[in-house]
């Protein structure tokens, strides 16, 4: 585990990090907990702005970016996403009902994702979105029924199953077995027959989703050259032309002061190499690129802060309890990956200890580290958690313990707004039912 204080290097010694010099988003951490209360997101849009512009800056010609909003679904995080120009790739018809209301225009969405329900296949087409991916025969078969009865006919991609060792980040796409996620390559093959012979649904090309967090620029160069291959030979086998590859998200970023970030520019260097191939094959000059990075775009632009309630143990290694944990960040105990934790703005100098940092759930996974150097805690002082601005609310279990949510808060320009209030556990009691038995 890593820890830093507000002065030391570590976090705040990020240049492009969202703690700099003690101040989160630019802004007073005790301020923002004095107005907002604790535990809070905060989300530093600016920089989300600067990591959209960053990566469509390296991206060639004919490759967009659709946001994956399952990584942060807050509405005044997508209506900013939307104003820097990005699309967005919606998992549900939740998903889909918040990118409509932050002013998506339809033609840039995506839908992707298992088990997608008719109703929500029908919100997906009567909304006009660019294209739905298909993850099977059977959802092919209810979506052209969807869309036969909406009188539409529905651009689509047909998901590809990648090879569990490309899940763990070795990128090797071999078609995949039967799966979660997409087809493997000969049924997908089937699956692409049908629907370039359907009415009710237009085959733009194929999806595949490589690996999650990658920060190897090659490995991710690779995923989208070796996609685009397998999208020629679908679209040679059905006689229809490769005009969409989405090669999903998975630009990673560190999450330990160890770690490397992702080589943008060697990223851009291979996608452009890549580029200039496919502008020389008659079969690929026409062929548009997705890509639906989530992570990349807000993980560094948002901490998690939360208050000491108490501290305990001895000085040299104490067991510092926040007012949050797992209820609110959940991602530290379900894939056991730290983040950077932060003592921020300590008074005076406090000796480093090594020190244990947990929530107030009942259950021994809720601990945040048991390891980080950080200067001695006391009561009251303010832990921000690093890197949490993907992944983190949305990912939590809000419901264990009933306690309160965590509030969000954006930062723009320099001014802090509440963008999600805490939602008292009395709010979900209320909505509860009780019968007279
Ligand atoms: C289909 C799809 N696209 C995009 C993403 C976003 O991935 P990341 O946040 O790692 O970029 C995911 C993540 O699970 C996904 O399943």
């Amino acid at each position: 585990m890593t820890g830093t204080s507000t002065t030391g290097a570590g976090a705040a010694g990020r240049p492009d990090g969202i703690l700099n010099a003690g101040l989160l988003a630019g802004l007073s951490p005790a301020a923002l907990a004095e107005e907002f209360g604790t535990p809070f997101f905060v989300y530093d849009l600016d920089m989300v702005g600067r990591r959209v512009e960053a990566l469509r800056a390296i991206l060639p010609r004919g490759f967009r970016i659709a946001f994956a909003v399952k990584a942060n679904p807050s509405l005044a995080v997508l209506a900013h996403l939307r104003r820097c120009g990005v699309g967005a790739d919606v998992a549900s018809g939740g998903e889909l009902e918040t990118v409509l209301r932050a002013g998506f225009e339809p033609a840039s969405i995506a839908m992707t994702g298992p088990g997608k329900r008719d109703q929500e296949l029908a919100a997906a087409v009567a909304a006009g979105i660019g294209f739905i991916t298909v993850e099977s025969p059977g959802e092919l078969r209810r979506l052209e029924a969807v869309a036969a009865k909406a009188g539409r006919r529905q651009p689509i991609l047909l998901r590809l199953a990648v090879s569990e060792d490309a899940r763990l980040e070795t990128v090797r796409i071999i078609g995949g077995v039967e799966g979660k996620f997409g087809m493997p390559l000969q049924t997908l093959i089937e699956t692409a027959r049908a629907a370039a012979g359907s009415q009710h649904v237009e085959l733009l090309g194929i999806h595949a989703f490589g690996a999650s967090n990658v920060r190897d620029a090659e490995q991710l160069a690779a995923h989208v050259s070796e996609l685009v291959d397998v999208g020629r030979r679908v679209a040679a086998e059905t006689g229809t032309p490769l005009r969409l590859v989405d090669a999903g998200g998975g630009l990673g970023i560190p999450y330990s002061d160890g770690e490397r970030s992702l080589d943008l520019a060697r990223l851009g260097r291979r996608l452009g190499e890549l580029r200039v191939r496919w502008d020389s094959d008659g079969d690929l000059r026409q062929v548009e690129l997705v890509l639906e990075p989530g992570r990349f775009l807000v993980g560094p632009a948002g901490a998690y802060v939360a208050r000491v309630v108490d501290v305990k143990g001895p000085d040299s290694a104490p067991v510092a309890i926040l007012d949050g944990g797992i209820n609110h960040l959940l991602r530290p105990a379900l894939i056991q990956s730290e983040h950077r934790l932060a003592v921020l703005a300590p008074d005076g100098l406090r000796a480093m200890v090594r020190t244990t940092v947990a929530g107030p759930l009942c259950t021994g996974l809720d601990v945040f580290t048991t390891d980080a150097m950080l200067p001695r805690p006391r009561v009251g002082d303010l832990i921000a958690a690093m890197d949490t601005g993907a992944y983190g609310f949305t990912e939590s279990m809000p419901f264990f313990l009933s306690h309160p949510t965590a509030a969000e808060v954006a930062v723009h320009h320099g001014r802090a707004q509440l963008i999600r209030p805490r939602i008292m556990p009395v709010e979900w009691l209320d909505r509860q039912l009780n019968p007279d038995w």
